[in-house]
């Protein structure tokens, strides 16, 4: 499938995670259908992919501690899975879940990745896994209360959740006078990435021929692995990238690089 580069660049700036969904509105047929249709197709590596689920979204989602914490009211939601043979597949599953996340924002609906604190065993019960892969993260989707719940405000620690660390702590390399307009666009929509616990573990090497990006090795785990969180950062920078006039190639590195986005010449 060819990204719509413009329409998920709008929607980086517009995406917040939400965590309590309004019961009472059924998410609309054409916006159903739409996710569905954006889950199958959207798939750039083999050993990663996404599955739409209707049912039983309350029994897959846990609490933080008891029920505080949890996602609630969710009309559906969205498995990401990938096959733990690939040694690149946390990245893959970032980058092409956050696609589908995009997509869902676009189409008005609202989301949050999910990675610690859901089932994967029920998920697994709900859709077909192999014995290689692994439900790597879910989100829910629905449209989120109008509201945020006094539970939601103290989670996003009243929205500082949504903060984010300046560039000047995340990027070195080329100094940022000779940097072309395009590599400050698709920095800044990297840095909006979400990750899990707001770690934000990416860094990025800005050079002559494209940008690296690494992870940086400081911060706590939370079950979750970085290099996810890297490739939804990888995600953003090349839409913010494309949609600037700025074409490319990822190559994935090893550890503790994640990819260098080569521009295409
Ligand atoms: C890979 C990943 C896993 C996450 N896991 C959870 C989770 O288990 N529970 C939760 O409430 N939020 C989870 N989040 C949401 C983050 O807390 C949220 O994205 C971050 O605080 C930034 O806020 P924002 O998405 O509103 O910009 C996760 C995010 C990512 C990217």
């Amino acid at each position: 499938m060819d990204i719509p580069f413009s329409r998920w660049y709008l929607a980086i700036e517009k995406r917040r995670s939400r965590r309590h969904f309004d019961p009472n509105l059924p998410i609309a047929p054409e916006a159903l259908a739409a996710l569905e249709k954006v889950c199958n197709q959207f798939a750039p590596f083999p050993h990663a992919r996404s599955r739409l689920v209707t049912e039983s979204t309350e029994s897959v989602f846990k609490g933080i501690i008891g029920s505080y914490g949890k996602v609630k009211d969710a009309q559906a939601f969205i498995a990401f899975i990938g096959n733990m043979d690939d040694p690149f597949v946390q990245e893959e599953v970032g980058y092409t879940g956050e696609g589908i996340i995009l997509e869902a924002t676009a189409l008005g609906l609202n989301t949050c990745w999910v990675g610690g604190f859901f089932r994967p065993e029920i998920v697994a019960s709900l859709i077909e896994v192999s014995n290689k892969e692994r439900v790597l993260a879910v989100t829910p989707v629905g449209y989120a209360r109008e509201f945020e719940s006094w539970e939601e405000k103290l989670m996003t620690g009243f929205g500082r959740s949504h903060n984010r660390l300046p560039l000047s702590k995340l990027v070195r390399g080329l100094p940022w006078e000779k940097w072309p307009d395009w590599v400050n666009i698709c920095l800044e929509a990297a840095r909006l990435a979400p990750s899990a616990a707001n770690r934000q573990p990416w860094s990025f090497d800005v050079q002559d021929d494209g940008i690296i990006v690494f992870v940086r090795t400081r911060g706590p785990v939370f079950n979750v692995s970085k290099r996810l969180d890297c490739g939804i950062a990888m995600l953003h920078l090349e839409v913010a990238a494309v949609d600037s006039g700025c074409k490319g190639e990822w190559e994935f590195l090893p550890s503790p690089q994640v990819a260098k986005f080569k521009i295409r010449s």
